[in-house]
């Protein structure tokens, strides 16, 4: 059981905290007396502060962590270089021992239209012990820059957790303000459940894949110290045959890596973690999941193998969502939701937490579109805020 945390939204976006702890029932009511504006924000300009390029030469850049396995015990460590390709290898070592240790990765660069990226490193870190502080380096060999995180404790039913919720974030000065409250939250978010819709690059005249440069030195403060859990959102698609760029999700895959692999996933889009009392679901809105496509084989296998007993929570993330009062958007998750739906109830998924939509909303346990109006063992009894 657990309780959701305060939550607060700007303009496009929400961060709120997921406290996954003792059994506290929570009346989920008004937590908040922020009243989001109406009006889209401006991004903010090239030159802000949170835009600012780290001196130094070939310094590492847009240093962002994601889990790396499974179950918590390895680290995907991503950066960017500009000057040259540099050494892809971090250095890491844990808090109590001061012998450093050291993981090999890749560096991978891609093309969109006339931009061409910085050099984008992805280095696995493995067999990290679990509840324990490591300091790791990159940019070795030419300017390093040192960063620290923890790993979760061990995947069970009683270990407390909690994670942050954050979507479509983009980088306007209400993006700043929202990164702001997630930081200052008191609940202390330690990973962030990320929903999809980054940088906001595709915007832009190109896709003006700087923006994605500058969304990754931007995020930076939170996501170089603990694993965001990325989604795939629309703005992620980046499908432009008017310029030539048919490959959709061309830059998102390039710059953010997940551990796909680790669930027997076939595809980035979708995949699933544990992560101490939790078992997370990542699901695509934007790729296909009819009966028989990889993502429905997938989910279909994937949903047996959640242990209630070893992680009383499940979680599912994705982008669109299946419900939505709004007018915007409304109705783009239905396909999905009509596809998988009767799955969620019958394995009694807890919950949903999905972006897209740029107000906070949450309702209670739904299926069928009207309210179930039972909870069961282990749910989060929750209500609409808005
Ligand atoms: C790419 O083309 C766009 C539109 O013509 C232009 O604004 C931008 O400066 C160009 N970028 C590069 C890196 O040449
Ligand atoms: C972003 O927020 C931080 C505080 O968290 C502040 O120091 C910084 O000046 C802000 N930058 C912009 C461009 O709003
Ligand atoms: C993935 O498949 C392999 C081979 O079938 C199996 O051993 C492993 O347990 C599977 N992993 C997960 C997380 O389901
Ligand atoms: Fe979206």
């Amino acid at each position: 059981m657990g309780l959701l945390g305060s939550s607060s939204s700007c303009s496009s976006l929400v961060a709120v905290v997921l406290v996954l702890n003792v059994a506290v029932v929570c009346n989920g009511g008004k937590t908040s007396t922020f009243v989001r504006k109406v009006e889209i924000g401006n991004d903010m300009p090239l030159d802000s502060d949170v835009f600012q390029i780290p001196s130094g030469y070939n310094a590492p850049q847009q240093v962002h962590i994601t889990q790396g396995d499974h179950v918590g015990k390895a680290v995907i460590v991503s950066w960017v270089t500009v000057d040259e390709p540099g050494s892809s290898t971090v250095n890491y070592w844990s808090e109590n021992s001061k012998e450093k240790k050291q993981a090999q990765g890749k560096v991978v660069t891609y093309k969109f239209t006339n931009y061409t990226s910085g050099f984008i490193h992805h280095t696995t870190i493995r067999k990290l012990k679990f509840s324990t502080k490591y300091y790791y380096e990159v940019g070795i060999g030419h300017t390093p820059r040192q960063f620290w995180f923890t790993t979760p404790p061990e995947v069970g039913p009683d270990v407390p957790y909690t994670f942050g919720l954050i979507g479509d974030l983009g980088q306007t000065f209400d993006s700043n303000m929202t990164l702001t409250h997630y930081e200052l939250n008191p609940q202390k978010g330690k990973t962030v459940l990320y929903v999809g819709d980054l940088s906001y690059a595709d915007r832009y005249p190109n896709h003006d894949n700087v923006r994605w440069d500058t969304w990754g030195r931007f995020v930076e403060r939170s996501v170089a110290y603990q694993p965001w859990i990325w989604t795939a959102g629309n703005h992620e698609i980046d499908f432009v045959p008017e310029i030539g760029e048919t490959k959709p999700f061309k830059p998102y895959t390039h710059r953010y890596h997940v551990p796909y692999k680790a669930s027997n996933s076939t595809a980035p889009f979708w995949y699933s973690i544990k992560r101490a009392s939790a078992y997370i679901i990542v699901l695509a809105s934007y790729s296909a999941y009819g009966t028989y496509t990889p993502q429905y084989k997938w989910l279909e296998a994937e949903l047996q193998k959640v242990d209630r007993t070893e992680t009383p929570w499940l979680i599912v993330l994705m982008h669109a969502p299946w419900y939505n009062s709004y007018n915007h958007h409304y109705m783009e998750g239905e396909t999905m939701r009509v596809t998988f739906e009767k799955w969620f109830v019958d394995k009694k998924v807890d919950v949903v937490f999905a972006g897209h939509v740029h107000a906070y909303e949450r309702s209670n346990h739904v299926s069928g579109v009207y309210s179930t109006g039972i909870g069961h063992k282990g749910a989060l009894p929750l209500r609409r805020s808005l």
